[in-house]
């Protein structure tokens, strides 16, 4: 068995600053919001595993169902000797893809050292010849990655993109064609425009999970600067925004109510309703990736759907 490589690519005090710097922005402008990427404590990542089993959170399954009926397909288009995974978290599903590669090293990357750890250290222990070299690293930041064998496969799941602005989307894109080179591919997770009612139950479900992940960034928010967010004065919020497709989530304060933030010595007034925006969470149409992918100089050549055309994956390749 080969250890588990782990390399911090962001020192810590640089990720507490980043932190303190969009909380700073976050709550000082109109409307309010905090960029998703705090969600991911390791409570975060636990709330976030419990969301993927439950009912009404199909995209997991979706995408599950897929990769189950085609990594062998994945794997003989791509003919991949590293697989390099970002927003990895417990790398559950991406085991039918590393089953089916079988590439000589994964690299998983994450902002969750937690989901980062234990996901490298049970596979490093059932796969005694894969190489793992995990990554603490924010994927929206360029990525200095291992020098591991080629080709290269970028695989990108759960429809995390969707939790990217439009904008933010484009450079993203972008910085990961710069990680490919002729002959490497993109393995890209999106969930699909569907009918509002199931897309609004999937990140509001009736056990109120989401609830609690999405106030759990107001619990990290207080760890970390000593602020005073009382997670129960807020309620969890989803609508579907029809023009843009996509899923926004609020925490909307039931009162009106000041939180004190001390490391950054400020003092936030939320009128009673005022929602603060936490994550967005876009669903696209197969025109629209095929459209961004282009704009990346990436061309799209598979796109394979769940029996339900609620999920797609597709691998796309260098231009
Ligand atoms: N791929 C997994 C997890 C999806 S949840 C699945 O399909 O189930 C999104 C994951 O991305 C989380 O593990 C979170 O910690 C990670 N993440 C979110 N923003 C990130 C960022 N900016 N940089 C790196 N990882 C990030
Ligand atoms: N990538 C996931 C998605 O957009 C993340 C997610 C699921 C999420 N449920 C959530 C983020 C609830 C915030 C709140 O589906």
């Amino acid at each position: 068995m080969s250890p588990l490589h782990v390399t911090r690519t962001l020192p810590e005090d640089a990720t507490e600053a980043a932190l303190r710097a969009d909380v700073r922005h976050g709550l000082t402008v109109s409307p309010k919001w905090l960029p998703p990427k705090w969600f991911y404590d390791a409570r975060g990542s636990e709330l976030f595993e419990r969301i993927t089993e439950l009912p009404e959170y199909y995209p997991t399954r979706a995408e599950r169902e897929i990769l189950v009926a085609r990594s062998g397909e994945i794997a003989a288009a791509s003919g991949a000797r590293t697989l390099i995974e970002l927003g990895s978290g417990s790398s559950e599903k991406t085991r039918y893809l590393i089953d089916a590669l079988a590439p000589s090293a994964y690299v998983p990357v994450d902002v969750s050292e937690s989901a980062l750890t234990q996901a490298g250290q049970a596979l490093i222990e059932e796969r005694p010849d894969l190489e793992v070299h995990a990554l603490i690293a924010d994927f929206t930041a360029p990525l200095a990655v291992p020098a591991t064998p080629g080709p290269r496969l970028v695989a990108f799941l759960g429809g995390t993109i969707g939790n990217l602005l439009p904008a933010e989307r484009a450079g993203f894109l972008t910085s990961v064609r710069t990680l490919l080179a002729p002959g490497d591919g993109l393995l890209l997770g999106t969930d699909l425009v569907k009918d509002e009612e199931v897309l609004v139950r999937a990140y509001d479900d009736a056990a109120g999970v989401t609830a609690a992940f999405n106030k759990n960034v107001l619990a990290v928010v207080d760890r970390e600067l000593g602020a005073d967010f009382d997670p129960d004065a807020f309620d969890h919020v989803a609508l579907w925004d029809p023009e843009r497709e996509w899923i926004e989530m609020r925490l909307r304060s039931r009162t009106a109510q000041t939180v004190k933030v001390p490391a950054l010595d400020l003092a936030v007034d939320f009128a009673a309703g005022e929602e603060l925006r936490t994550e967005v969470s876009a669903k696209f149409r197969k025109e629209k990736v095929a459209a961004e992918l282009s704009a990346a100089g990436l061309e799209l050549t598979r796109w394979w759907t769940d029996a339900e055309d609620r999920y797609a994956l597709s691998l796309s390749v260098v231009r």
